[in-house]
């Protein structure tokens, strides 16, 4: 199945993960990259907030074409129990009938009330939700 990654990642270990994943599975890379790229401190003072309210944030045109892709793996930190902002601006992009695994990458907490909104979202697009998995990289 012809299988696209597309990742956030504000310190880099969903890109660690994502890298690792797309090596195994033979899949591209598209890296998602905010317009306005976050500091620490406005990645807590305001993308938190809108991890929590699913804020689709403006991010830069996909490298990929991904009406190409047959599978779509969407993955991100988790913020505030969501994924982070950037990640919700390439769910908007992604054609309808794609089949969609999500990867949220956290510390402890994980996607809390995040996972089944972020699955109602991809669905609203009408994707089809192959499953999630929540992943605690120590590095
Ligand atoms: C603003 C902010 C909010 C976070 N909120 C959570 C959270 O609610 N639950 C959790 O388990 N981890 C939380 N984390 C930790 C990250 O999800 C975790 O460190 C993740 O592995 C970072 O991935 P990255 O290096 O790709 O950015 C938060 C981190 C940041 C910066």
């Amino acid at each position: 199945m012809k299988t696209l990654i597309a990742y956030y990642s504000f310190s880099g270990k969903t890109a660690k993960l994502a890298k690792e994943r797309a090596e195994k599975e033979g899949a591209d890379l598209w890296e998602i990259v905010p317009l306005k790229r976050y500091s620490l401190f406005t990645a807590y003072l305001r993308g938190a907030r809108q991890a929590m309210k699913q804020v689709a944030t403006a991010i830069e045109k996909p490298k990929a074409d991904l009406d190409s892709y047959e599978k779509i793996i969407l993955a991100a930190p988790v913020w505030a129990g969501f994924p982070a902002p950037p990640f919700n601006a390439a769910a908007e992009l992604l054609p309808a009938g794609k089949k969609v695994e999500i990867i949220f990458c956290s510390a402890s907490g994980g996607p809390t009330k995040g996972a089944q909104a972020t699955k109602e979202l991809i669905e609203k697009r009408g994707c089809e939700v192959l499953g999630y998995e929540d992943l605690k990289p120590k590095k």
